[in-house]
Protein backbone atom coordinates (compact mmCIF):
# COMPACT_ATOMS: atom_id res chain seq x y z
CA UNK A 1 0.00 0.00 0.00
CA UNK A 2 1.44 3.36 -1.05
CA UNK A 3 -0.23 6.58 0.30
CA UNK A 4 -0.93 9.61 -2.37
CA UNK A 5 1.36 12.29 -0.52
CA UNK A 6 4.00 11.72 1.89
CA UNK A 7 3.06 15.03 3.48
CA UNK A 8 -0.90 15.18 6.21
CA UNK A 9 -2.65 17.60 7.99
CA UNK A 10 -4.69 15.73 10.50
CA UNK A 11 -7.16 18.19 12.52
CA UNK A 12 -8.39 17.52 15.85
CA UNK A 13 -5.03 15.60 16.21
CA UNK A 14 -3.91 15.94 19.88
CA UNK A 15 -6.25 12.91 20.78
CA UNK A 16 -8.42 10.57 20.67
CA UNK A 17 -8.95 9.65 16.95
CA UNK A 18 -7.05 12.17 15.59
CA UNK A 19 -4.12 10.91 17.46
CA UNK A 20 -4.59 7.62 16.27
CA UNK A 21 -5.40 8.76 13.00
CA UNK A 22 -1.52 10.84 12.52
CA UNK A 23 -0.10 7.47 13.92
CA UNK A 24 -1.52 5.50 11.50
CA UNK A 25 -0.35 7.38 8.64
CA UNK A 26 3.14 8.38 10.26
CA UNK A 27 3.51 3.70 10.11
CA UNK A 28 2.44 4.21 6.30
CA UNK A 29 5.06 6.18 5.53
CA UNK A 30 3.44 10.21 5.92
CA UNK A 31 4.97 13.42 7.65
CA UNK A 32 2.05 14.94 9.61
CA UNK A 33 1.28 18.42 11.03
CA UNK A 34 -0.92 17.94 13.97
CA UNK A 35 -3.63 20.82 14.16
CA UNK A 36 -5.30 20.80 17.33
CA UNK A 37 -6.57 23.95 19.73
CA UNK A 38 -4.66 23.36 22.59
CA UNK A 39 -0.86 23.92 21.94
CA UNK A 40 -0.07 21.39 25.22
CA UNK A 41 -2.10 18.40 23.95
CA UNK A 42 -1.03 18.64 20.24
CA UNK A 43 3.26 19.05 21.60
CA UNK A 44 2.76 16.14 23.83
CA UNK A 45 1.47 14.30 20.60
CA UNK A 46 4.13 15.28 18.50
CA UNK A 47 6.80 14.04 20.91
CA UNK A 48 4.83 10.97 21.80
CA UNK A 49 4.53 10.12 17.64
CA UNK A 50 8.23 11.59 16.91
CA UNK A 51 9.57 8.83 19.72
CA UNK A 52 7.80 5.95 18.55
CA UNK A 53 8.64 6.86 14.84
CA UNK A 54 12.45 6.45 15.89
CA UNK A 55 12.85 9.06 12.93
CA UNK A 56 11.38 7.14 10.17
CA UNK A 57 8.65 10.31 9.72
CA UNK A 58 7.93 12.53 11.85
CA UNK A 59 5.30 14.79 13.74
CA UNK A 60 4.61 18.46 13.64
CA UNK A 61 2.64 20.10 16.42
CA UNK A 62 0.29 23.20 15.21
CA UNK A 63 -2.10 25.14 17.42
CA UNK A 64 -5.19 26.54 15.89
CA UNK A 65 -8.45 26.74 15.39
CA UNK A 66 -10.57 25.08 12.58
CA UNK A 67 -12.49 28.00 11.81
CA UNK A 68 -10.22 30.77 11.79
CA UNK A 69 -9.14 30.99 8.10
CA UNK A 70 -5.72 32.80 9.06
CA UNK A 71 -4.65 29.78 11.24
CA UNK A 72 -5.11 26.65 8.60
CA UNK A 73 -2.96 29.02 5.70
CA UNK A 74 0.05 29.33 8.45
CA UNK A 75 -0.71 25.61 8.78
CA UNK A 76 -0.41 24.87 5.52
CA UNK A 77 2.29 26.82 5.05
CA UNK A 78 4.43 25.07 7.54
CA UNK A 79 3.30 21.88 6.14
CA UNK A 80 4.34 22.92 3.18
CA UNK A 81 8.05 24.28 4.15
CA UNK A 82 8.46 21.32 6.91
CA UNK A 83 7.64 18.16 4.35
CA UNK A 84 6.51 19.69 0.79
CA UNK A 85 2.52 20.86 0.22
CA UNK A 86 0.09 18.24 1.76
CA UNK A 87 -1.72 15.92 -0.29
CA UNK A 88 -3.09 14.32 2.57
CA UNK A 89 -6.05 15.79 4.59
CA UNK A 90 -8.27 14.90 7.46
CA UNK A 91 -10.63 17.09 8.70
CA UNK A 92 -11.25 15.13 12.19
CA UNK A 93 -11.72 17.86 14.70
CA UNK A 94 -15.28 18.35 16.40
CA UNK A 95 -17.59 18.57 19.03
CA UNK A 96 -20.91 18.30 20.66
CA UNK A 97 -23.00 18.57 23.27
CA UNK A 98 -26.12 16.84 24.78
CA UNK A 99 -29.03 18.90 25.04
CA UNK A 100 -32.78 18.82 23.79
CA UNK A 101 -33.69 20.97 20.91
CA UNK A 102 -36.05 23.13 23.26
CA UNK A 103 -33.43 23.76 25.76
CA UNK A 104 -30.59 24.85 22.54
CA UNK A 105 -28.94 28.07 23.10
CA UNK A 106 -28.29 29.45 19.60
CA UNK A 107 -24.51 30.39 20.33
CA UNK A 108 -24.16 26.34 21.05
CA UNK A 109 -25.92 24.98 17.82
CA UNK A 110 -23.69 27.38 15.83
CA UNK A 111 -20.59 26.39 17.60
CA UNK A 112 -21.32 22.99 16.89
CA UNK A 113 -21.84 23.74 13.38
CA UNK A 114 -18.65 25.68 12.59
CA UNK A 115 -16.43 23.84 14.50
CA UNK A 116 -17.80 20.77 12.40
CA UNK A 117 -19.10 21.60 8.72
CA UNK A 118 -17.75 25.23 8.54
CA UNK A 119 -14.00 23.93 9.73
CA UNK A 120 -13.66 21.10 7.14
CA UNK A 121 -15.06 23.48 4.60
CA UNK A 122 -12.48 26.14 5.06
CA UNK A 123 -9.85 23.53 5.35
CA UNK A 124 -10.34 21.67 2.27
CA UNK A 125 -10.75 24.88 0.27
CA UNK A 126 -8.02 26.19 1.33
CA UNK A 127 -5.80 23.33 0.37
CA UNK A 128 -8.00 22.29 -2.67
CA UNK A 129 -6.32 25.65 -4.18
CA UNK A 130 -2.71 24.85 -3.32
CA UNK A 131 -3.24 21.56 -4.70
CA UNK A 132 -4.95 22.61 -8.04
CA UNK A 133 -2.47 25.43 -8.24
CA UNK A 134 0.26 22.68 -8.21
CA UNK A 135 -0.98 20.02 -9.81
CA UNK A 136 -1.13 17.45 -7.21
CA UNK A 137 -3.23 14.74 -6.64
CA UNK A 138 -4.92 14.86 -3.23
CA UNK A 139 -7.10 12.57 -0.96
CA UNK A 140 -9.73 14.74 2.03
CA UNK A 141 -11.10 12.13 4.48
CA UNK A 142 -13.96 13.84 6.83
CA UNK A 143 -14.54 12.28 9.85
CA UNK A 144 -18.38 12.62 10.12
CA UNK A 145 -20.18 10.04 12.48
CA UNK A 146 -23.14 7.29 12.64
CA UNK A 147 -25.58 10.23 13.26
CA UNK A 148 -24.92 10.88 9.70
CA UNK A 149 -27.57 8.78 8.49
CA UNK A 150 -29.17 8.23 12.24
CA UNK A 151 -30.83 10.58 14.79
CA UNK A 152 -30.13 10.59 18.37
CA UNK A 153 -32.11 12.52 20.83
CA UNK A 154 -30.13 15.46 22.34
CA UNK A 155 -28.05 15.52 19.49
CA UNK A 156 -29.49 18.13 16.71
CA UNK A 157 -27.42 20.04 16.11
CA UNK A 158 -24.70 17.22 16.05
CA UNK A 159 -26.71 15.32 13.67
CA UNK A 160 -27.36 18.08 11.48
CA UNK A 161 -23.74 18.59 11.01
CA UNK A 162 -22.25 15.23 10.05
CA UNK A 163 -25.38 14.92 7.75
CA UNK A 164 -24.31 18.29 6.09
CA UNK A 165 -20.81 16.98 6.38
CA UNK A 166 -21.25 14.02 4.18
CA UNK A 167 -23.46 15.69 1.62
CA UNK A 168 -20.76 18.64 1.64
CA UNK A 169 -18.41 16.03 0.90
CA UNK A 170 -19.85 14.36 -2.23
CA UNK A 171 -20.29 17.73 -3.73
CA UNK A 172 -16.78 18.49 -2.85
CA UNK A 173 -15.57 14.90 -4.58
CA UNK A 174 -17.78 15.90 -7.70
CA UNK A 175 -16.17 19.26 -8.24
CA UNK A 176 -12.45 18.30 -7.61
CA UNK A 177 -12.73 15.45 -9.54
CA UNK A 178 -11.20 16.39 -12.13
CA UNK A 179 -7.98 17.49 -10.45
CA UNK A 180 -7.40 14.31 -9.39
CA UNK A 181 -8.45 15.18 -5.46
CA UNK A 182 -10.57 12.16 -3.89
CA UNK A 183 -13.11 13.39 -1.17
CA UNK A 184 -14.04 10.62 1.03
CA UNK A 185 -16.60 9.96 4.68
CA UNK A 186 -15.78 7.85 7.20
CA UNK A 187 -18.48 7.51 9.75
CA UNK A 188 -17.36 5.74 12.98
CA UNK A 189 -19.93 4.54 15.76
CA UNK A 190 -18.85 4.69 19.44
CA UNK A 191 -15.04 4.88 19.86
CA UNK A 192 -13.17 4.91 22.73
CA UNK A 193 -11.73 8.57 23.08
CA UNK A 194 -11.97 11.09 25.73
CA UNK A 195 -15.00 12.76 23.69
CA UNK A 196 -16.78 9.38 24.36
CA UNK A 197 -15.83 8.48 27.65
CA UNK A 198 -17.03 12.38 28.55
CA UNK A 199 -20.49 12.07 26.75
CA UNK A 200 -20.95 8.77 29.05
CA UNK A 201 -21.29 6.35 25.74
CA UNK A 202 -19.00 3.48 27.01
CA UNK A 203 -20.97 2.84 30.14
CA UNK A 204 -23.80 2.25 32.48
CA UNK A 205 -27.09 2.44 30.36
CA UNK A 206 -25.70 3.70 27.16
CA UNK A 207 -22.80 1.48 26.73
CA UNK A 208 -25.69 -1.65 27.23
CA UNK A 209 -27.80 0.25 24.26
CA UNK A 210 -24.47 0.55 21.87
CA UNK A 211 -23.34 -3.30 22.93
CA UNK A 212 -26.94 -4.64 22.18
CA UNK A 213 -27.10 -2.49 18.73
CA UNK A 214 -23.59 -3.75 17.27
CA UNK A 215 -23.45 -6.89 15.82
CA UNK A 216 -19.96 -7.49 15.97
CA UNK A 217 -20.14 -7.46 19.97
CA UNK A 218 -18.65 -5.09 21.34
CA UNK A 219 -19.80 -2.33 22.95
CA UNK A 220 -16.94 0.14 20.92
CA UNK A 221 -14.01 0.75 18.66
CA UNK A 222 -10.74 1.98 19.47
CA UNK A 223 -9.44 4.91 17.55
CA UNK A 224 -7.09 2.13 15.17
CA UNK A 225 -9.72 1.14 13.85
CA UNK A 226 -11.16 4.08 12.30
CA UNK A 227 -7.10 4.67 11.67
CA UNK A 228 -6.44 1.93 9.41
CA UNK A 229 -9.61 2.94 7.06
CA UNK A 230 -8.77 6.39 7.01
CA UNK A 231 -4.67 5.28 5.71
CA UNK A 232 -6.85 3.03 3.15
CA UNK A 233 -8.83 5.74 1.65
CA UNK A 234 -5.64 7.86 1.19
CA UNK A 235 -3.75 5.48 -0.70
CA UNK A 236 -3.11 3.88 -3.91
CA UNK A 237 -5.78 1.03 -2.87
CA UNK A 238 -8.56 3.17 -2.57
CA UNK A 239 -7.42 5.02 -6.33
CA UNK A 240 -10.86 4.62 -7.69
CA UNK A 241 -12.68 5.55 -4.58
CA UNK A 242 -14.38 9.18 -3.54
CA UNK A 243 -17.83 10.63 -2.31
CA UNK A 244 -18.54 7.65 -0.64
CA UNK A 245 -18.74 6.99 3.26
CA UNK A 246 -17.50 3.88 4.79
CA UNK A 247 -18.86 3.49 8.12
CA UNK A 248 -16.84 1.97 10.91
CA UNK A 249 -19.15 1.01 13.93
CA UNK A 250 -19.19 -3.21 14.34
CA UNK A 251 -22.51 -2.84 12.07
CA UNK A 252 -24.39 -0.61 14.54
CA UNK A 253 -26.09 1.09 11.46
CA UNK A 254 -27.50 -1.75 10.47
CA UNK A 255 -29.46 -1.87 13.75
CA UNK A 256 -30.18 1.67 14.07
CA UNK A 257 -29.87 3.87 17.03
CA UNK A 258 -30.17 3.89 21.15
CA UNK A 259 -31.54 7.56 22.12
CA UNK A 260 -30.10 9.29 24.86
CA UNK A 261 -34.16 10.18 25.56
CA UNK A 262 -33.65 8.49 29.17
CA UNK A 263 -30.40 10.24 29.85
CA UNK A 264 -32.43 13.59 28.95
CA UNK A 265 -35.59 13.18 30.78
CA UNK A 266 -37.25 12.90 27.55
CA UNK A 267 -40.42 11.17 27.65
CA UNK A 268 -41.32 8.85 24.60
CA UNK A 269 -45.04 8.73 25.60
CA UNK A 270 -47.39 10.88 23.60
CA UNK A 271 -49.26 13.15 25.56
CA UNK A 272 -53.28 13.08 25.02
CA UNK A 273 -53.95 16.67 26.05
CA UNK A 274 -52.38 18.11 22.93
N1 LIG B 1 -15.56 9.00 19.77
C1 LIG B 1 -16.65 8.62 19.19
O1 LIG B 1 -17.36 7.74 19.69
C2 LIG B 1 -17.06 9.23 17.86
C3 LIG B 1 -18.15 8.65 17.19
C4 LIG B 1 -18.54 9.18 15.97
C5 LIG B 1 -17.85 10.25 15.43
N2 LIG B 1 -16.80 10.81 16.09
C6 LIG B 1 -16.12 11.95 15.47
O2 LIG B 1 -14.73 11.72 15.44
C7 LIG B 1 -14.03 12.95 15.54
C8 LIG B 1 -13.03 12.87 16.69
O3 LIG B 1 -13.73 12.54 17.87
P1 LIG B 1 -12.99 12.14 19.23
O4 LIG B 1 -13.91 11.24 19.94
O5 LIG B 1 -11.59 11.73 18.98
O6 LIG B 1 -13.06 13.57 19.97
P2 LIG B 1 -12.14 14.22 21.11
O7 LIG B 1 -11.52 13.18 21.96
O8 LIG B 1 -12.97 15.29 21.78
O9 LIG B 1 -11.03 14.94 20.25
C9 LIG B 1 -11.39 15.96 19.36
C10 LIG B 1 -10.19 16.83 19.11
O10 LIG B 1 -10.61 17.91 18.25
C11 LIG B 1 -10.02 19.10 18.72
N3 LIG B 1 -10.84 20.26 18.36
C12 LIG B 1 -12.11 20.53 18.75
N4 LIG B 1 -12.49 21.71 18.25
C13 LIG B 1 -11.45 22.20 17.54
C14 LIG B 1 -11.24 23.38 16.80
N5 LIG B 1 -12.19 24.34 16.70
N6 LIG B 1 -10.05 23.57 16.18
C15 LIG B 1 -9.08 22.63 16.30
N7 LIG B 1 -9.22 21.48 16.99
C16 LIG B 1 -10.40 21.27 17.60
C17 LIG B 1 -9.96 18.95 20.22
O11 LIG B 1 -8.94 19.77 20.70
P3 LIG B 1 -8.96 20.32 22.23
O12 LIG B 1 -9.09 19.12 23.10
O13 LIG B 1 -7.66 21.03 22.34
O14 LIG B 1 -10.16 21.23 22.32
C18 LIG B 1 -9.65 17.46 20.38
O15 LIG B 1 -8.26 17.23 20.42
C19 LIG B 1 -15.10 14.03 15.75
O16 LIG B 1 -15.37 14.65 14.50
C20 LIG B 1 -16.31 13.25 16.22
O17 LIG B 1 -17.52 13.89 15.90
C21 LIG B 1 -16.40 10.33 17.31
Amino acid sequence: MKLVSGSAIVTGAGQGIGLGIASRLMRDGANVLLFGRTPEKVEAAAAELNKAAEGRTRAVPFAGDVVRVEDITRAIALATREFGLPGILVNNAGTATLRPVLEMPVEEFDQVLAINLKGPFLFTQQLAKALVAARQPGSIVNISSLNQLSVTDGLAHYCASKAALANFSKVTASELGRYNIRVNVVAPGAIRTPLAEGAGLLTGAMGREFFAHTPLGKPCGEPEDVAKVVSFLCSDLASWVTGDTLSVDGGNHIRGLHSYADTLGITRAVDPSV
